[in-house]
């Protein structure tokens, strides 16, 4: 950095996780995005917003959308919901709400890779306890403490997601605030959102970059008893949701089946595709996320198979990191992409 910069910034690569091109040729399965498009319902709010709700500021507490989504997730009202411009703004909310700069802050490893990020800007500490072999978190974690938890459930970029029943326990043990992140929750078989309303310390946050298919869209939610929530609103930017994301969230919260729908058929790809990794040799673990992290026999395998689907115009997320360097994550496509990775591995692997 510059003499002026902290010299904690990211560097350039954490806002390109993997490439982004626009090049419609490239087949893209490096950020979890969704195949498929939103709801026709999110395309005709956007296409409904008339020059008033441009001209004029957007509601600073999105009441609308909070409301939808309390109605939606079961919890008593809009005051126990926060919306934001996208998960991501949550989770740094979070740490600016509850955590004093030198603070420690607990996440297992391999996770999230942002909080890492986030702890380094906001000038706390981040403890990792790793993961077991099975990718579960071991026994020593119920016994940690710190100010926050972040708990990824399913995780990422594993796709493995701990049991309701730890996280249940976890929440009983800790004596600071758990964030669940459940940005890929739509996938999975179970959701942790009646925690808030049976354990005062903990928020689960929701993301509709993945299973609603709005990541260009930007909104993320978390839920909690009002007095955390309270929190939040007291610290974040007074219109952190601009008029197209309040109303493209409302319209995604009504066509909430579209959303299901599409998920499901996302889950079927997955396993699928799961089946045929493991054929090809790779070790998958259960993924209830619209990814799976796929292991090589080791990790020049995994950078040589990288660089040879990027040459064939497909672009997968590998992580330069412990325990990850080995693997490939690989987002889940439509059936036509699904069928094209599968083809290159196929020709890549008999080439060996
Ligand atoms: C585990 C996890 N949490 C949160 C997010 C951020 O979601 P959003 O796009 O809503 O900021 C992501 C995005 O990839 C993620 O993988």
């Amino acid at each position: 950095m510059t003499r002026y910069g902290r010299a904690i910034l990211r560097d350039v690569e954490a806002y390109l996780p993997g490439e982004q091109p626009q090049d419609p040729h490239v087949i893209k399965l490096n950020t979890n995005e969704n195949p498929y498009p939103p709801a026709p319902e999110v395309l005709a709010a956007l296409h409904n917003l008339d020059a008033q709700s441009l001209r004029k500021y957007p509601d600073p507490l999105s009441e609308s959308l909070r409301t939808a989504c309390a109605e939606r997730y079961g919890v008593p009202g809009a005051d126990w919901v926060v919306a934001g411009n996208g998960m991501d703004e949550l989770l740094a909310l979070a740490l600016r709400a509850f955590v004093d700069p030198g603070d420690t802050v607990l996440t297992l490893y391999p996770t999230y890779t942002l909080y890492e990020t986030l702890c380094a800007i906001h000038g706390c500490q981040l403890r990792y306890v790793p993961l077991d072999d099975a990718l579960l978190p071991p026994e020593s974690f119920f016994a940690e403490k710190a100010r926050l938890c972040f708990l990824t459930r399913p995780n990422a970029p594993t796709g493995v997601a701990m049991a309701r029943a730890e996280v249940e326990r976890f929440c009983n043990s800790f004596d600071g605030v758990v964030v669940i992140d459940e940005a890929y929750v739509d996938f999975a078989d179970d959701h942790c959102m009646d925690f808030p309303a049976r354990f005062e310390n903990a928020i689960v946050m929701r993301s509709f970059s993945k299973s609603f298919s709005m990541a260009g869209v930007r909104i993320g939610t978390a839920v909690a008893r009002p007095a955390l929530i309270t929190e939040f609103l007291k610290i974040k930017d007074s219109y952190n949701m601009n008029a197209f994301s309040q109303a493209a969230g409302c319209a995604a919260m009504k066509a909430y089946d579209y959303m299901r729908e599409r998920a499901l058929k996302v889950c079927a790809t997955r396993e699928r595709l799961r089946e045929t990794l493991l054929q090809l040799g790779f070790d998958v673990p259960p993924s209830q996320a619209n990814f799976l992290l796929a292991r090589c026999a080791d990790a020049p395998t995994a950078t040589r198979l990288f660089g040879a689907l990027r040459e064939r115009n497909i672009l997968v997320r590998y992580f330069d990191k412990p325990r990850l360097d080995d693997a490939l994550r690989i987002s889940i496509g439509d059936d036509a992409e699904t069928d094209a990775l599968i083809a290159a591995l196929r020709e890549i692997l008999a080439k060996d």
